[in-house]
């Protein structure tokens, strides 16, 4: 291990809580706040899918953070209420509404773009200064679309599928932006672990798992049934050791850290 990717574990949190952020947040940090990413404003309207997901559940608390209004796209009432607790007002529930962005394998539906939009718009009355985007192909139509002009799709991954497809017309006549973004430098992991730290962004925990059921934690991320991240238990004796400074966690709220939890 090299020093410099050595983070200070965040006081009041237990071993889990601080384990779970290392990837997603810094990835979520880079993409939105820092000077590689979408360079998010006070006031920006951004858009956030997979919005109680590993990064997306981050991704909320940026933009809240950073005095901007998240639109939050989700796929359940539970998911819709956790994102309310967090502060999010503008939420979307994709199978309620049913989108169907892909007409066929190969076909996408303009239409469907537009009802999207217009669903934002009747939310946030503007279309998003920023799109942060993950689920590649079944998404990235809609995500150009309905990006503002001038605006951002800032992307870090293509959970369902690499090969995406836009309309081109739309990016390059109303002048959008394209972003790619991977992880963190140690420069946006370290700022976005203090942020942890100072306990203005908190964990997104919703289980805990011992370390020989760690096949069953993968398998429930894999089918999409787990908020947030889920934690497992290597060295760490026991759930909620670790703690260093308890006056810190209650001065910060018990609340906030585990709001996950109850999901
Ligand atoms: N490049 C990097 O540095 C980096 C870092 C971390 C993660 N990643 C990648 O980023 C992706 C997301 O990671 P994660 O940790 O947030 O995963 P996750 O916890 O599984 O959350 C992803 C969320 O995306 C939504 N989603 C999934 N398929 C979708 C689809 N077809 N259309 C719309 N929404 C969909 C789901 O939310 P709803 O069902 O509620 O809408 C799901 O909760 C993964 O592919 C991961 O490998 C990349």
């Amino acid at each position: 291990m090299k020093a410099n990717q050595l983070m200070p574990k965040p006081a009041h949190l237990s071993w889990e809580e601080s384990a779970v952020n290392a990837l997603c947040n810094s990835t979520s940090y880079r993409m939105l706040v820092g000077r590689n990413g979408a360079q998010m404003k006070q006031g920006d309207d951004v858009l956030v899918w997979g919005a109680t997901g590993g990064i997306g559940g981050y991704a909320i608390q940026y933009v809240l953070n950073g005095g901007g209004t998240p639109i939050g796209v989700v796929s359940s009432p539970a998911r819709v209420e956790l994102l309310n607790k967090m502060g999010c007002e503008a939420v979307i529930d994709r199978r309620a509404e049913g989108y169907q962005f892909w007409s066929d394998e190969h076909t996408q539906d303009e239409r469907e773009w537009r009802r999207f939009g217009k669903k934002i718009r009747e939310l946030v009355g503007e279309d998003p200064d920023i799109i942060f985007e993950h689920p590649g192909r079944s998404t990235m139509g809609a995500s150009i679309f309905a990006v503002k002009r001038g605006g951002t799709v800032v992307t870090c991954a293509a959970t369902s599928g690499y090969m995406v497809e836009f309309d081109n017309r739309h990016f390059w006549m109303k002048l959008k932006r394209l972003l790619s973004s991977h992880f963190a430098n140690y420069h946006e992991a370290a700022a976005a672990n203090k942020l942890i730290s100072q306990g203005k962004i908190h964990p997104i925990m919703s289980d805990v798992y011992s370390l020989d059921r760690v096949g069953e934690a993968a398998l429930a991320v894999h089918r999409n049934q787990a908020e947030g991240k889920l934690g497992v238990l290597c060295l760490a004796p026991e759930e909620g050791s670790g703690i260093d400074d308890p006056d810190k966690r209650e001065r910060i709220g018990e609340d906030k850290i585990t709001r996950f939890r109850s999901a």
